[in-house]
């Protein structure tokens, strides 16, 4: 037999190698708490529970849903946009709804870029972004993520002959995996960069609503003139901790929306109906909860940066997203201190040079542990002298 060679290039995703590691040790009898994945670990609130709950009893619910989602779905991303960021949304035009924004992410390449095209993206990045990428054929041009930098890219140091061969730009604020942030003169730097190079911005704002200490992250979209060549990826997964449920959104530039609904229309068949409801529910009802949700995981991120720190590992306190993105002490990589934590600790760390070759030095923690296992790790990490 014979598999495709995009197959045999592309790595295995980085999560599910994590996953496996845990899974093995677990099978041994041990206690593993994983900052792996940034999966919340608290539940999904209770009125959006039993908005699904009761939508699934409803046959209409049971038939194949649109690619393009109930226009009431629509209708409240458009709402929660404008009520949000004061950026208002034509809900016929302007969204679509998506499986969650890792298929909107990985899938919208498909839509810009061609075999041999290059696509601008921040590197370190969210590993689906260079899987769609790959899969349309395209060369990945990494726009380097330093700290220095506040872990934005520098435009003006894109070479000309990338710039000029880039059918797509990826950007994400705040960032996973870094934590960096944008503020709207970043943004306009970038849209004014996408408008000069005529190329579409991809602009994925997940975690836009995971922030702490009085943090407001903003949409590229607030900007005037971004909505000319600008799509904001966003996802209910973080936001209302619904990362089992599959649902989120791609908004912004009519045309860039449609192009992806094309993609998708002749790849899925949507979201579950009653999940639709679970989401209209989410965005419409009562966004207090997300306030103190936010102050656990800044408790959860107080407890664990000093008792980082102690050991060498360096990291600025993060604003917003789930994760904390630490630089490994001089002599290791990414690979070797996480391998050493897991080995010697059975605590789960993502190397960062999964998310790209700009995230070697640092390992990510991501915040969407319980509050006993973050405690178990601090005890763990007390006074650990690495081995090795
Ligand atoms: C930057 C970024 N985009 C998209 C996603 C995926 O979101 P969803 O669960 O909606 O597919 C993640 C998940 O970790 C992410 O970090």
């Amino acid at each position: 037999m014979r598999f495709s060679q995009r197959l045999e290039k592309l790595p295995p995703y980085l999560f599910v190698e994590i996953s496996r590691k845990i899974a093995e040790k677990r099978a041994k009898g041990e206690d593993v708490v994983t900052f792996g994945v940034g999966d919340p670990d608290l539940p999904t609130p209770q009125h959006v529970l039993e908005a699904g709950a009761e939508a699934s009893s409803v046959p209409a619910n049971h038939r194949y849903p649109e690619t393009d989602g109930l226009p009431e779905l629509r209708r409240a991303i458009a709402g929660w946009y404008e009520g949000r960021f004061g950026v208002r949304l034509d809900p016929s035009k302007e969204v679509l709804p998506l499986i969650g924004a890792k298929e909107g992410v990985a899938h919208a390449a498909l839509a810009f870029v061609d075999p041999g095209d290059v696509a601008l993206i921040g590197d370190p990045a969210y590993p689906a972004c260079w899987a769609g990428v790959m899969f349309a054929g395209g060369e990945p041009y990494s726009m380097p993520l330093l700290e220095e930098n506040g872990f934005r890219p520098d435009l003006t140091s894109v070479p000309r002959q990338a710039a000029e061969k880039a059918t797509m730009m990826y950007l994400n604020y705040p960032n996973n995996p870094t934590a960096g942030l944008a503020e709207l003169d970043f943004f306009e730097e970038a849209v004014a960069f996408a408008k000069r190079h005529d190329i579409p911005l991809l602009h994925d704002a997940c975690y836009t609503e995971v922030a702490f200490d009085g943090y407001r992250p903003h949409s590229i979209l607030e900007l005037p003139g971004a909505r000319d060549i600008a799509i904001e990826f966003h996802s209910l997964s973080k936001t209302y901790n619904m990362t089992g449920w599959r649902i989120g959104m791609a908004v912004g530039n009519a045309q860039l929306v449609n192009a992806l609904f094309k993609i998708k229309s002749n790849l899925d068949s949507g979201i579950p109906q009653s999940i639709q409801q679970m989401g209209i529910a989410a965005l419409s009802g009562p966004q207090d909860y997300l306030a103190q949700r936010n102050a656990i995981y800044q408790r959860r991120r107080d407890k664990l940066i000093p008792v980082l720190a102690r050991l060498g590992l360096r990291m600025s306190s993060p604003k917003a997203s789930l994760y904390l993105w630490a630089r490994v002490p001089q002599g290791y990589t990414s690979g070797q201190y996480a391998t050493m934590l897991l080995d010697q600790l059975s605590i789960v760390v993502s190397p960062g040079r999964g998310f790209g070759k700009y995230g070697e030095g640092y390992v990510r923690l991501s915040m969407t542990v319980s509050d006993s296992d973050v405690d178990k790790a601090v005890e763990r990490l007390r006074g650990w002298k690495p081995k090795g």
